[in-house]
């Protein structure tokens, strides 16, 4: 389970995780890099739905990084990956990596998918935000969804700018401005047609705006969808974890995570993310309602309830009893 890079061939694909080789590297705009993943030797990938992310090993830690095709079956998987040198190194290791170089990767997760049933898609994205949003556009296309895409970027480093488009035509609108930036997806979130849907991917500011706007102007929650980069995370409620077997109970304040709550109580956890990426850190629940915030458990694992990946989920209720 632990980051691999290897010699082609090297790598065992254990726990179902794919053994990708990088088939092509691709610089979008400076600090931005599209790797092209396929399998040693060709052959098909799994589907997936729109929007989906992969979990890739990047040295000592793993990242979720969106694929950026329309999700139908095909022989390569494309993720573009923002160099951010204050980062913890995932995206520096991504970049550093060449034509020919073998990396483990999750299968496809869903954590964004479009709503078939949406009248009208209105796609909003910031910066790197852009690449499920690629996804989504490439799907409505295909299948002849209506959809606008607003998208902000700074100057001369709009990634995916000339394919957008190409793709979009002039369902895309693309923003140097913030505030330009703004002033339209509060015009679009005014007067869309009922039944749109509304999906956001970007920094935490344009998220939201996006989701305060949607509910000043009376959009059901049900109807606003946003992709957030798991590091920008905020502090969440204070809770109580209630550990069943011992019968203690570990306060978990504003600001401190669950993971890190537990192991002040002298409880270990395994882990190696801290991001809510990996899955090496999830805990079975017996009781309470986990807040699920992480980019790991499926649709159907989180509506079970029954876990939570404690580095980065908290609880909607004021108690969560674990089976530890
Ligand atoms: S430590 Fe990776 S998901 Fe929690």
């Amino acid at each position: 389970m632990t980051a691999t890079l290897t010699a082609p061939g090297a790598l065992r694909a254990d726990d179902g995780r794919l053994v990708l080789e990088v088939a092509g590297v691709v610089d979008e705009v400076p600090g931005t890099r599209t790797l092209v993943l396929r399998r040693p030797g060709g052959g098909l990938l799994p589907a997936h739905p729109p929007g989906s992310h992969v979990v890739l090993d990047c040295g000592d830690r793993r990242n979720a990084y969106s694929l950026t095709g329309d999700g139908s079956p095909c022989e390569e998987y494309r993720v573009s990956v923002l160099l951010c040198p204050d980062g913890e190194g995932g995206s520096a290791f991504v970049h550093r990596l060449a034509v020919g170089d073998i990396v483990s990767a999750s299968r496809p997760r869903s954590a964004f998918a479009p709503v078939s049933t949406a009248r009208h898609h209105l796609l909003v994205a910031g910066g790197i935000g852009i690449t499920p949003m690629l996804s989504h556009a490439r799907a409505a296309v295909r299948w002849r969804r209506s959809f606008e895409l607003l998208y902000r970027h700074r100057p001369g480093a709009g990634a995916h700018l000339d394919e957008l488009r190409g793709l979009c035509g002039d369902r895309l609108t693309a923003y140097t401005s913030t505030p330009e930036m703004l002033a339209a997806v509060r015009a679009a979130l005014a007067d869309r047609p009922l039944g749109t849907h509304v999906y956001v991917c970007g920094p935490t500011p344009l998220i939201g705006f996006v989701e305060e706007t949607a509910a000043e102007l009376g959009w059901p929650g049900e109807r606003v969808h946003a992709e957030r980069f798991s590091a920008d995370l905020d502090a969440g409620e204070p809770f109580t974890a209630v550990l069943a077997r011992s019968g203690s109970r570990v306060p978990v304040p504003s600001g401190t995570s669950l993971l890190t709550a537990l192991e002040q109580a002298g409880v270990a956890v395994p882990n190696l993310c801290r991001q809510g990426v990996c899955g090496e850190c999830r805990v079975p629940v017996r009781s309470g309602r986990p807040l699920h915030r992480d980019l790991y458990l499926s649709e159907t694992e989180r509506a079970a309830g029954d876990a939570v990946m404690c580095c980065v989920s908290r609880s909607v209720d004021d108690e969560l009893e674990l089976d530890l």
